[in-house]
């Protein structure tokens, strides 16, 4: 019989819901890990997302307080997700009560949360996971794989965008999202704490980098009391934004590449851009989150004379995870199949002991990133990336499940 496998859940927004959604996918799509998920507790201070975690997720209860899911010993994994702000606190109570955890990204505001963080885990000894998800992507194991396998060549530069639309409507809400002591930085953690893991877990580790930033839409409606909905329109009272709309970072990397990657969540136009195309001296290969399940792919030496350029590779059995969820190429996966992956990456590093899944070493390795980052838009310098301790995940090959 399947082992029961214990949920506890800290927040119930848009990230607590796809968690939950991912480790009932679990028997599903991993049958091997023999599990069975038991949705014991879920915590949210708003009632209404408290009951849903009841009516809707199948929790057996909800409380207001995450210390009771902590405390709850049926729990045998915490997912963390709530707003930046919280998960410092979160998580280092999560690795005291000796309760393994997958903590939404960005971990923390700043690396100063992250390194507490990942100080109190190493402490402790719990497994960990942090929610990178677009590693998981078939497109991205791809590239990863091309790249480590010489495909491409020696690799010269690397290019990463996220452009979004999520805060392009000025009329929206002054959610925690714009606020420093609430969120840190604004694309800088948010968007590109993403594109830094993608592009050290595909090329390396990133060595340094110099930055700019900008705000454009410096003040926003406060919200509408109870509104959280980051869509819903805020009250007459304007408030000053207090971090980054916009930023870009030209980087180095450890391998002797560059590259540069810049983030936006006010576009008008791309919805979700978070694209990275990494170029080599033999061929590159080119990636985009809004085209999830194609890779473009220029190898010179495969292709005939006369037919050099790129040809788009549709995602199929054999690449990365993908013959888990379709049975042919060109039926595509989603993006709750991301996270279902992460959830089994999570679940085998628990039942093994061993960290396979992106880990609090990972997180500390991007927000580290995003700290040299913030210095350069002090001083306009070139700043180092100091070298992070732990069991880093994104130089490792891709894990087998
Ligand atoms: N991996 C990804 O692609 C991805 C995507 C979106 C968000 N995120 C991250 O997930 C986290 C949450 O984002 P979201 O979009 O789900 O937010 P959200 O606003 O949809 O949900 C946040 C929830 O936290 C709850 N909350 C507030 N205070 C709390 C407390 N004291 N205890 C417990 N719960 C509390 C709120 O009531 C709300 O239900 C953030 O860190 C965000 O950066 C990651």
């Amino acid at each position: 019989m399947a082992q029961e496998l214990g949920i506890g859940l800290i927040s119930v927004g848009w990230m607590g819901r796809l968690h939950s959604r991912a480790y009932r996918a679990l028997p599903d799509h991993f049958p091997e890990l023999d599990v069975s998920p038991r949705f014991v507790v879920a915590a949210d201070p708003v009632p209404q997302a408290a009951a849903e975690a009841v009516s809707r997720l199948g929790y057996e209860r909800s409380v207001s307080d995450y210390r009771e899911v902590l405390a709850d010993p049926a729990v045998d994994v915490v997912s963390i997700c709530s707003p930046n702000f919280l998960h410092r606190e979160m998580a280092v109570a999560a690795a005291a009560a000796g309760k393994p955890f997958w903590i939404e990204k960005p971990m923390g505001r700043y690396a100063s949360d992250s390194r507490q963080i990942a100080d109190a885990v190493a402490s402790a000894g719990v497994i960990t996971c942090v929610g990178f998800n677009y590693r998981h992507a078939p497109a991205i194991e791809r590239m990863k794989k091309l790249v480590s396998d010489g495909r491409l060549g020696r690799i010269t530069n690397v290019r990463g965008t996220l452009l979004a639309d999520y805060s392009s409507n000025p009329l929206a809400p002054l959610t925690w999202r714009f606020e420093r002591e609430r969120a840190g930085s604004g694309v800088l953690g948010d968007l590109l704490s993403h594109g830094l893991d993608l592009a050290q877990y595909v090329v390396g580790r990133i060595a340094s980098v110099s930055a700019m930033a900008e705000t454009f839409i410096t003040e926003r409606p406060v919200p509408a009391a109870g509104v959280v909905d980051r869509s819903a329109a805020g009250s007459g009272e304007l408030k000053r934004v207090e971090n980054d709309d916009y930023a870009a970072l030209l980087m180095r990397f450890e391998n002797g590449a560059v590259g540069t990657m810049d983030s936006s969540r006010i576009m008008r136009g791309p919805r979700a851009e978070y694209a990275l195309e990494v170029y080599g001296t033999l061929g590159s290969v080119r990636w985009d989150f809004q085209r999830l399940n194609e890779l473009e792919v220029c190898l010179p030496d495969d292709s005939e004379a006369g037919e050099y350029g790129y040809s788009t590779v549709y995602m199929s059995p054999g690449h990365g995870e993908f013959g888990r969820f379709q049975p042919g190429g060109g039926t595509g996966m989603g993006f709750d199949d991301l996270k279902t992956i992460e959830a089994a990456q999570f679940v085998a590093s628990v039942l093994s002991g061993t960290q396979i899944a992106p880990s609090v070493a990972d997180g500390l390795a991007a927000a580290a990133i995003v700290e040299a980052a913030e210095k350069s838009l002090v001083d306009g310098a070139w700043h180092d990336v100091p070298p992070v301790d732990g069991p880093l995940t994104y130089a490792a090959p891709t894990p087998a499940l």
